[in-house]
């Protein structure tokens, strides 16, 4: 029986799967139980940074692997504090909190908004149309799309949805209730759209007219994926309050977390807040390996010069073929190619694997492109050849 079929029968029928039965990966490749290999630009979306088989990664866990694999949070763990430590001197922020997932790193950072709020009488929270913050009650509160919350109300109360890049809808909305500010620097599930540079700037405004939080989910954009280590790095004259991490930073384990600024680092008292597997010292290994590689500044220049020639790559595309791509966007490799409509990106999407490439589709209709973030030109190459004739044979 195919691996599809018997995950038909015993698993929730909630994520649409591709047909492809993987067997292992190497670099940027996958290869399937036929032996046929695949480029891959989804990256377990947008986590495997180094990509597959890594050296330095599978060291890491091989040599943490030999020490402990699980000791809990009332221990201080040598490789957690390592990561930390890292974190902290390549931000601005100056303490962290561990968990296992983005989605547990947006509950944490609510849970202290909630809290900060309380004190100053500020209880409403703002996100913006589109975004996507996970799928627990309170991330869900404040991903603002319509499919995932439909089914689910009531979510958490006093969360206010504004239009994506709005900026005269935004200053409307935001008053002295204001908390927090949740913002995606690019949005990923949504479809790979920038907040735009007046929109930060309104940012900065409000917060300065009301003081209030203005927090970054950096959990798909983060980690050296737009080619600075966190996005929000691209605008010299704003640092957000705190910051969501996950996906890349566990080098392919389960691992998030937040980070905040000086100014929040006592909002929590003591067992306010806490999880077991947080901060797992297996996933921080595997994460400090990847983040010691990411965070050099070669690598990082890398990123911005390999992404600049896939977009170049994709811009041509989008004037060879009009009729179908309306639109290409993001920044270093988190790159999306808006297609005309939804059927010719998922027609795009099938051909594309067909023929070896992997990604997939955010939004409705934008084909997303989060390859590893080793990925060379000859392979941005490949791809792009890939999709051309994808895109001839649709036009
Ligand atoms: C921007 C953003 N926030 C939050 C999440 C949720 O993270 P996780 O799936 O690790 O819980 C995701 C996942 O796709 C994301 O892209």
């Amino acid at each position: 029986m195919k691996l599809n079929e018997r995950a038909d029968q015993v698993i929730l029928h909630v994520f649409k799967r591709f047909k492809i039965e993987v067997d292992h990966g190497q670099g940027v490749y996958l290869i399937d139980r036929n032996g046929k290999a695949y480029l891959d630009l989804l990256a377990g979306i947008a986590v495997n940074a180094l990509g597959y088989n890594h050296p330095a990664v599978n060291e890491a866990i091989l040599r943490q692997l030999n020490r402990n694999l699980h000791l809990s949070n009332y221990f201080v763990q040598d490789v957690q504090l390592d990561l930390a430590e890292k974190l902290i001197g390549l931000t601005p922020f100056s303490k962290i909190f561990f968990t296992n997932s983005g989605t547990e790193a947006i509950e944490g950072l609510l849970k202290l908004v909630k809290k900060w709020g309380q004190s100053r009488g500020k209880n409403e929270i703002i996100a913006f149309e589109g975004s996507f913050h996970g799928r627990s009650l309170g991330a869900l509160s404040i991903t603002m799309q319509p499919k995932y919350q439909k089914n689910f109300n009531p979510l958490i109360p006093n969360t206010q949805m504004v239009p994506f890049n709005d900026v005269s809808a935004f200053t409307n909305a935001v008053n002295e209730n204001t908390a927090a500010i949740f913002y995606e620097g690019i949005t990923g599930e949504g479809g790979i759209r920038p907040v735009s540079d007046e929109m930060m700037k309104a940012f900065r405004e409000v917060r300065e007219k009301y003081g209030c939080l203005v927090i970054a989910d950096e959990i798909q954009s983060g980690v050296g994926r737009t080619g600075k280590f966190y996005y929000y790095e691209y605008h010299d004259d704003f640092t957000p309050d705190a910051v969501a991490s996950a996906k890349a930073m566990g080098g392919g384990l389960p691992l998030g977390a937040f980070l905040v600024s000086p100014g929040l680092e006592n909002v929590f008292d003591m067992g306010e807040h806490g999880t077991t597997y947080g901060g797992n010292p297996l996933a921080c290994a595997a994460g400090l390996a990847t983040i010691n590689e990411i965070s050099k500044s070669v690598f990082l220049q890398q990123i911005v010069e390999n992404g600049a020639f896939f977009k170049s790559h994709l811009l041509e595309l989008k004037d060879k073929y009009p009729g179908l791509v309306t639109e290409i966007r993001g920044r270093g490799l988190m790159l999306g190619m808006e297609m005309l409509n939804p059927d010719f990106a998922q027609t795009a999407l099938n051909l594309s694997i067909l023929k070896g490439l992997i990604f997939n589709i955010a939004g409705d209709r934008t084909l997303r492109f989060v390859p590893p973030l080793i990925i060379n030109q000859s392979q941005i190459k490949e791809a792009i050849q890939i999709l051309d004739s994808v895109l001839s044979e649709i036009n």
